[in-house]
């Protein structure tokens, strides 16, 4: 049985994660937008991604006897200066995510709670590996460029990532 101070911080998370697949499913509708088909898929499949990391919360919070609860959620930003601009700040909502893992993670330690600590192992590996692959794409996007040729590999290669995530790949 959980703490109400740990699933009150589980159902936090949930929002958390909820919020971040809107985010980045409103980015997919910019991207689209503006014609940037490869980063449109790219940020879809990522949507559904952060879909997937709400509902193993909702799941566990569940599976351990508590109320999982959804709760109000911000409204995303729609409108972004340009395909790197939102790209940091993907980079930067990613490491707002880590922090509040990071937050869970130090909570589950205080209430010698073990369960959540080994279910939020999960989340610490899952989000070192977002922070490496947003930091790398922005990395690219400044080596690449941001002129019209730029954008398009840009593009292309984004459009090639969420190929590969489809296939099983990553
Ligand atoms: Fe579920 Fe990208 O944090």
């Amino acid at each position: 049985m959980l703490s109400k101070t740990m699933v009150d911080a589980l159902n936090e998370q949930i929002k958390v994660e909820f919020e971040s697949s809107n985010i980045y499913l409103q980015m997919a509708a910019w991207a689209a937008w503006k014609g940037y088909e490869g980063a449109e898929a790219f940020l879809r499949a990522h949507s559904e991604e952060e879909r997937m990391h709400m509902m193993k919360l909702f799941g566990y919070v569940g599976e351990t006897g508590s109320l999982a609860v959804i709760s109000a959620m911000e409204q995303p930003k729609s409108e972004f200066d340009s395909l790197a601009s939102m790209f940091k700040q993907i980079l930067e909502h990613e490491r707002f995510v880590t922090g509040r893992i990071n937050k869970l993670v130090e909570l589950a330690y205080e209430e010698k709670d073990y369960s959540t600590l080994n279910f939020l192992q999960w989340y610490v590996a899952e989000q070192h590996e977002e922070e490496t692959l947003f930091s790398s794409l922005l990395d690219k996007i400044e080596l690449i460029g941001h002129d019209g040729r730029g954008l398009y590999l840009i593009d292309r290669e984004l459009g090639k990532q969420a190929a590969a995530h489809a296939a099983g790949g990553e």
